[in-house]
């Protein structure tokens, strides 16, 4: 058996409270979602800024009523450590995903991410210190590797951060070793690499090129292309996220005390990621056959490739993604279908 169904299969004998932070966002209500289904109780932490009741909703429709029952949800902000510490109260798991993200938002009002990111991070520290939970499991950023040139990226080597938003996940990551050395308390730090699936926002300034591009092709509208195409990033399904969140939080202890990427481990390009798209969603609206992207200038702050090396979590947490980009690419096209058409 996989470790991934075996860890899942002790949690269901013995299940634990879990915090979900972020929970009305894209990763924290899937996060929500798999907890609920596994039978775990689950508080979670949101304030709103870019997550949405609906996506709550969403959850409860997917789940059966008793298991909705089994969670609880707060209305606070990370930047307020008494939140932080009432959410954290009786916890055995914390998954921090709240944060600011976005890297254009974050050159636009670096004031405003550095609140949420950093002073919000501390905030969670302390509070999951104090309350003693298990393991802190926290959302880290590919962003990290900045300006750094070597592929595929591993764990101990980065550049110099790129924008503010990488600076905020960077100070993340140092808060958390300093916690461990000082504290003696060990979290773990998931530097994720281009999630996409269900529930991921398309609306909106700041949406992240997947939902952005599913959108526009299926309401008939332009689709954008920064730069000329070959940019490339690592993709990662949801369901492998997830995946990796409940590894690192069920980890040994050995495992501890260090950040791990979290991708499928493979390079698409922009191109061939609109052509992926396009074909699928091509099958419901025949017009998206036709649409050509627009080409336009590269964003500021953003790397030209991105991959990951994913053998240090493969190894010292047994993460195994499931799901091919392609094979995530369909999931994600039934959701935006039911949503758009
Ligand atoms: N999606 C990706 O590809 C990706 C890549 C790298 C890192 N991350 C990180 O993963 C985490 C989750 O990202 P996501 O894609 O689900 O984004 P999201 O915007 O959908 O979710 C973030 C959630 O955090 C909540 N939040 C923000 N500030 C808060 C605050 N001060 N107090 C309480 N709640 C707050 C938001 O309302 C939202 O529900 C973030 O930390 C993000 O930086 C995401």
């Amino acid at each position: 058996m996989h470790v991934y169904q075996a860890r899942q299969e002790q949690l269901r004998q013995q299940p634990a409270t879990w915090l979900v932070t972020g929970v009305a966002g894209f990763i924290g209500s899937n996060l929500l979602e798999t907890l609920l289904q596994m039978g775990q109780q689950v508080v979670g932490l949101d304030n709103f800024a870019t997550g949405f009741q609906h996506n709550l909703d969403e959850v409860k429709g997917r789940v059966a009523a008793s298991a909705w029952q089994r969670f609880r949800f707060i209305r606070g902000d990370i930047r307020d450590l008494e939140a932080c510490r009432s959410a954290c109260t009786g916890v055995e798991y914390v998954l921090h995903q709240a944060a600011l993200g976005s890297v254009p938002r974050s050159i636009e009002d670096p004031v405003n991410t550095n609140a949420n990111n950093i002073n919000g991070f501390l905030n969670m520290l302390v509070a999951a210190r104090d309350a003693k939970v298990r393991r802190m499991v926290y959302a880290a950023s590919s962003s990290t590797y900045g300006d750094h040139p070597g592929l595929p990226k591993v764990e101990d080597t980065i550049g110099n951060p790129l924008s503010p938003y990488a600076v905020t996940k960077l100070v993340n990551e140092l808060y958390a070793a300093v916690f461990a050395r000082t504290y003696g308390f060990a979290t773990i730090g998931l530097r994720y690499f281009n999630i996409f699936g269900q529930r991921q926002d398309p609306d909106g300034a700041y949406a992240a090129v997947i939902p952005k591009w599913f959108a526009g092709l299926l309401k008939g509208e332009p689709v954008f292309i920064n730069g000329d195409g070959e940019t490339s990033r690592d993709f990662c399904f949801i369901d492998n996220c997830v995946q990796a969140n409940i590894l690192a939080a069920t980890a040994d202890v050995a495992a501890a005390d260090q950040v791990y990427n979290v991708a499928f481990g493979e390079r698409t390009s922009l191109n061939e990621l609109y052509r992926l798209i396009r074909e699928r969603v091509a099958g419901s609206v025949p017009t998206a056959g036709a649409a050509e992207p627009v080409y336009r200038d590269f964003r500021a702050g953003d790397v030209r490739h991105s991959l990951a090396d994913i053998s240090k979590a493969e190894q010292l947490l047994g993460y195994h993604p499931a799901f091919t980009v392609r094979a995530g690419l369909d999931q994600a096209t039934d959701w935006y279908l039911q949503r758009f058409v």
